[in-house]
């Protein structure tokens, strides 16, 4: 039987080995520390042809039963909850498990007297308060499919997702703070339903105490609401297989796809490497700097810690606000443990300076953790140095939201630590890398494509209402593997370096942009024929947006004042379709693109011209009108004069 806990390098040694040898009786015990209503039939059927994979199969529980209900005997009265709001002389809230079930139990019943039933999609637009918390597990309470929605999209972002999930109900807030941001939340949800027939109700929670519209039948003041139901509510049985949620991420390739994860594996999984990569005790206090808006904030800050019984704490806030050392400030306040953040925040923190860090203690730091994006060695150093004083130990967790929880990432203390490298594998995790061909790489010391060679719990189960996009986008390009998206190395030692995305993907401040998804908003506007998006390196952002603009003949290219107008248009027109967070960081006005005799655009050119690369562009031969490059070597040059 294999210990749900790994305490020693050993023990993770003998996992890793059981896992390797029977990967299904290694599963099922790890499966049996969770509660069940009914045990399951069957740990695994898999085809990753079909991108059929189903865990423990005829499997009834439920995820919050097992997050809250569970704990409630030994430690009902233990903080499951520290909330700290965005402004620090604001009050923070503290709730207890005892309290988070009552409060998650009143929300369910608020859902089941709007008519919402197990199945249906339910979507959460909504800012980082306890609500957000209480909401995501109230439609696990009653097994409702969340689709949470960060709350930095545009409307028309929400609306896509709404209609995509056709969700039926919308969970949202008046407005919201955000550093120095005040943003009117329920006014983009009114204007995001313009375009949403399929939702009946919304639930509007008070944060900000704004003047907003409510129409009559459909929209419903939470803290009313809350006031005319029971305070229990049970929870509702589900298959193992039931979907739990979707969370929309992108891809290299048109839209936004919904990601869906489903209960048992995912609970199994999620909360299998919480306990082991953070090694919480008891009483700990564990920080995950991410918004519930991402798979991180799903699986690190709401459901890993609450299905171990340790006390998360959620912050409303951001890195900079009111001053660089608000991070600092809140781990002192709230005696913090392990902090887990990005690597984008700890660079911009770093380029604050030293000062701000230097100021707070943070003797109670015992771990801290990194994820979302490669981090490079100085910021490492930093961190290691200024935050962790030596004296603790960095994880820095590869994952993805397709895998729903963590694959490659140190134990706690126990495991080899390298900077910038993410490390091994965790148990029943089988990371390969592949060449070009598709031929598995067997040298340790090597550079490939990395995939995954084998079922684990938490995998992505389907892409909602496409299933064959999961197929293609996954399952595909490498048969009988699953295709990450991401190059990496792996050490003499077999420690892996996740070097980045190898697809028409980029990862600005650790989220996620399609170049496709970023081209379609700038080619909507008028005055553009056509756009090619890429990613360049950043100092802070990790990578940033670099967007290249050919523009009709009319449009007035030659004219300074109607060029910013149209610079303008441009920004506006990605703000309104996607989101202020994936703003370009430079437009270049370009005469043409680079293209093939077929007509394709050969991004590595312009990837190189973004990155400053005047004279070593390859084999330019097969392009259309080879002048071009210079053309756009220059109008970088302008660019950069600037
Ligand atoms: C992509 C997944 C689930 C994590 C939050 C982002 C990159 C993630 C690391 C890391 C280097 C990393 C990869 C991956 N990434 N963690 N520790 N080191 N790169 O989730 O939005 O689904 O993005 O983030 O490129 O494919 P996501």
């Amino acid at each position: 039987m294999a210990a749900y806990h790994l305490d020693t390098f050993e023990a993770y040694l003998d996992a890793r080995r059981q896992a390797a040898e029977n990967p299904e009786a290694f599963w099922a015990s790890i499966a049996a520390h969770f509660a069940w209503k009914r045990p399951w039939d069957n740990v695994l059927s898999a085809d990753f042809e079909r991108a059929h994979n189903r865990w423990f199969e005829g499997g009834i529980l439920n995820i919050t039963e097992n997050c809250l209900d569970r704990h409630l005997e030994i430690r009902g009265n233990k903080l499951a909850l520290i909330w700290e709001p965005n402004d620090p002389r604001e009050r923070f809230v503290r709730l207890t498990f005892r309290e988070l079930h009552t409060q998650v139990c009143q929300v369910a019943n608020v859902l089941k007297k709007h008519g919402i039933q197990k199945g249906d999609r339910v979507a959460l637009y909504m800012p980082m308060i306890p609500e957000l918390a209480v909401s995501v597990l109230a439609c696990a309470r009653i097994g409702a499919v969340h689709s949470v929605v960060f709350a930095g999209f545009s409307a028309q972002s929400l609306a896509d997702r709404i209609q995509d999930a056709g969700a039926r109900c919308v969970l949202t807030s008046d407005g919201l703070y955000r550093g120095n941001k005040e943003i009117p939340v329920k006014r983009v949800v009114d204007e995001a339903l313009e375009q949403c027939p399929t939702v009946e109700k919304v639930l509007v929670v008070e944060r900000t105490l704004w003047a907003v519209s409510m129409q009559p039948g459909r929209d419903f003041w939470m803290h009313e609401e809350v006031e005319t139901v029971e305070r229990d509510c049970a929870a509702a049985p589900m298959e193992a297989e039931d979907p739990l949620f979707i969370l929309y991420t992108s891809g290299s390739t048109g839209k936004p796809k919904g990601v869906v994860h489903s209960g048992g594996g995912y609970m199994v999984y999620a909360g299998y490497t919480f306990r082991n990569v953070f090694q919480c005790r008891e009483s700990e206090v564990f920080w995950c700097t991410a918004d519930i808006g991402w798979i991180t904030g799903h699986s690190y800050l709401l459901y890993g810690p609450l299905l171990n019984g340790t006390t998360t704490l959620m912050f409303e806030g951001v890195p900079t606000h009111p001053d660089p050392g608000r991070f600092w400030q809140v781990c002192d306040k709230h005696g913090v443990n392990v902090f887990y953040t990005a690597p984008t925040a700890i660079r911009a923190l770093m380029a604050a300076g030293e000062d701000h860090v230097l100021a707070y203690s943070l003797d109670s730091l015992r771990l801290l953790g990194t994820v979302g994006e490669p981090i490079n060695e100085e910021a490492w150093h930093w961190y290691h140095i200024h935050v962790g004083k030596e004296r603790c130990p960095i994880v820095d967790t590869w994952w993805q939201t397709e895998t729903g929880g963590i694959m490659i990432s140190g134990l706690g203390a126990l495991s080899p630590m390298k900077p910038a490298h993410a490390g091994l594998p965790l148990p029943g995790v089988e990371a390969v890398l592949l060449d070009k061909e598709g031929r598995e790489i067997e040298a340790t010391e090597a550079e490939g494509l990395l995939c995954i060679k084998r079922p684990w719990p938490g995998m992505i189960r389907t892409t909602y209402g496409d299933h064959d996009r999961c197929v293609q986008t996954y399952f595909s390009a490498f048969k009988g593997y699953y295709f990450t998206g991401d190059g990496a190395k792996r050490a003499s030692d077999g420690l892996f370096r996740i070097i980045g995305r190898v697809d028409d993907v980029i990862n600005v401040s650790g989220h996620r942009f399609g170049t496709a998804e970023i081209e379609n908003a700038i080619n909507g506007c008028k005055a553009v024929a056509e756009s090619a998006v890429v990613g360049y390196p950043h100092p802070i952002k990790g990578q940033g947006i670099h967007a290249y603009v050919v523009l009709r003949e009319s449009a007035g290219a030659s004219d300074e004042p109607q060029l910013e107008i149209v610079h303008a248009e441009i920004v506006e027109a990605v703000v309104e379709s996607i989101g202020r967070i994936a703003k370009p960081d430079r437009i270049q006005m370009a005469p043409g693109l680079p293209k093939t005799r077929s007509g394709k655009i050969m991004r590595r050119i312009l990837r190189k011209i973004a990155e400053g690369e005047t004279e070593s562009f390859g084999d330019t031969s097969t392009l259309l009108d080879p002048d071009v490059v210079q053309a756009l070597v220059q109008g970088y040059r302008s660019l950069s004069e600037h």
